[in-house]
């Protein structure tokens, strides 16, 4: 009796583990679960969210806890850098922010990063390359002896800087829904197939990018970095840093080199909430096909085009249950010569590498479509003002469909351009008035 128990409790156990490695094993090789439901938020909260967007920001705000505007900022209002297309759109060149890196040095191993802020509150705040460059110094180089040579070792400047343009916002509470494991996975397959491609002797073709996995193990989606892994995360950063205000996931950023004095956060909890609420529900772009049956049809071949030379290997269509969003969310190099021979391949100076999982500086996340043709200007430096210029920046990781692009004859070139025009914002948005912002001194 009592072993014919045991027995069966042994075999439910061992049922159990069964299950229990069953599932585990499912997880793994499973993608994440796809997006079913639109974002959603009360009437109200929208509506102060949307308040809180258009604000134009004051020192002492008299809706601010703390100082309000600055006492470093960029921007006096979330929309005069969002407008493109309508409220929550992107921006122009004029409002681009800078980003500087110091990556690390063997007296200081951890890098920092940050941004230099174009506006100071008073004068003596302002943040200016030198300033940084004074706390980052140039290491000297040397000559170092191995055996019979002398290697040469390069001065090393660790302050890198990057011009970053303002991307549009619309359908953000999709992208923060997509799971961070269908992208995960996503990548994983590509780079599985690029192997199994290179064991059969064909090297040539795309490169399959790789995943940003963030410090905490989340899956980075937002930036032209992948550097946010959430919605919430962003919009905390956007409020510290671009308009200096403090919020209850970040305190504001504080002029380089300066101690700041200790205020209370700007935002509570609810204006927060709120305004997080506003950009989560933002409607998300749409695919709108010309009227005219001859445009229309020039669009839809530039569709078929598209995917057939490799633009949608990068620029995926559907991730995770959101259809139409156009990216893998994997960070790639499109190894830019724009820059000229050198520009980029400095890194190879580290004093000390770069984590693994940390982007080069030449890495960068595939920009979703979605909208595209209302977001001008392209590349994370907006350095390209049409469709046809972007398209003739992709070296790198997407030689081989720039190449394809290029052997197209002119009419297939322009329907794939026609096609992109079909990515508009949303009808919904609401109509931004031209940011004023002009009575600012830059400091730059
Ligand atoms: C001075 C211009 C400026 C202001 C002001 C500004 N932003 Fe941005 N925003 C940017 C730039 C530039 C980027 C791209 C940054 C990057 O990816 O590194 C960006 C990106 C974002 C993103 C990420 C979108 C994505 O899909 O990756 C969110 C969310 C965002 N901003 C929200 C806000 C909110 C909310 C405010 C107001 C609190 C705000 N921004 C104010 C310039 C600005
Ligand atoms: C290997 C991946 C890859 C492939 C293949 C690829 N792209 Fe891209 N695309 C990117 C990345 C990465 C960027 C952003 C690079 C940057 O900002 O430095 C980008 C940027 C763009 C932009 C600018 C978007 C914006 O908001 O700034 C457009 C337009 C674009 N690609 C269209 C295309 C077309 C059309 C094709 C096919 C001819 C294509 N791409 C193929 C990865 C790819």
């Amino acid at each position: 009796m009592v072993g014919n128990r045991l027995s069966q409790a042994r075999r439910k156990i061992s049922y159990g583990l069964t299950a229990v490695l069953g599932f585990g094993l499912a997880w793994a090789v499973t993608p994440g679960l796809p997006v079913i439901w639109a974002p959603r938020a009360g009437a109200s909260a929208m509506a102060h969210g949307q308040e809180l967007f258009e604000h134009e920001w004051q020192v002492h705000d008299p809706i601010a806890r703390g100082d309000g505007l600055g006492p470093v900022f960029n921007g006096k209002s979330c929309v005069g850098c969002h407008f493109q297309g309508g409220v929550g759109g992107g921006g122009a060149n004029q409002h681009n922010v800078v980003s500087f890196e110091a990556l690390p040095t063997k007296d200081r191993p951890v890098l920092k990063g940050g941004l230099i802020h174009a506006f100071a509150v008073e004068n003596k705040y302002t943040e200016q390359l030198g300033t940084l460059k004074e706390l980052y110094p140039v290491i000297p180089g040397s000559v170092r002896v191995e055996g019979n040579c002398q290697v040469l070792i390069h001065d090393f400047d660790p302050i890198r800087t990057e011009s970053v343009n303002s991307t549009a916002l619309f359908g953000a509470g999709w992208v923060d829904r997509i799971s961070g494991k269908t992208i995960y996975q996503f990548g994983l397959r590509k780079s599985v197939s690029k192997v199994g491609r290179e064991l059969v002797g064909e090297f040539e073709g795309i490169m399959p990018g790789r995943p940003r996995v963030l410090a905490d193990g989340r899956v980075g989606k937002f930036g032209w970095k992948a550097q946010f892994a959430s919605l919430e995360d962003f919009v905390a950063a956007a409020c510290a840093n671009e308009i200096g205000l403090g919020n209850p996931k970040m305190t504001q950023a504080t002029p380089i080199g300066h101690n700041y004095p200790d205020v209370p956060a700007d935002l509570d909890r609810k204006q927060f909430r709120h305004l997080v609420a506003f950009v989560d529900t933002l409607a998300r772009p749409e695919e709108v096909m010309p009227a005219d049956p001859a445009e229309a049809d020039l669009a839809a071949r530039g569709k078929r085009a598209f995917a057939g030379i490799g633009c949608a290997a990068c620029h995926t269509p559907d991730m995770g249950g959101v259809q139409g969003v156009y990216s893998d969310f994997l960070l790639h190099r499109l190894d830019d010569r724009s820059k000229g021979a050198t520009g980029y391949r400095t890194v190879q100076t580290v004093e000390v590498p770069l984590p693994d999982a940390f982007p080069l500086p030449e890495e960068w996340k595939t920009p979703m479509l979605w909208g595209v043709a209302d977001s001008a200007p392209y590349f994370h430096d907006g350095g390209s003002s049409t469709l046809e210029a972007a398209i003739g920046r992709h070296h790198g990781d997407a030689e081989v469909v720039l190449e394809a692009y290029v052997r197209l004859p002119a009419p297939d070139q322009k329907a794939i351009v026609a096609f992109l025009r079909t990515l508009r914002a949303p009808k919904e948005a609401k109509p931004a008035s031209a940011p004023s912002g002009g009575s600012l001194a830059s400091a730059r």
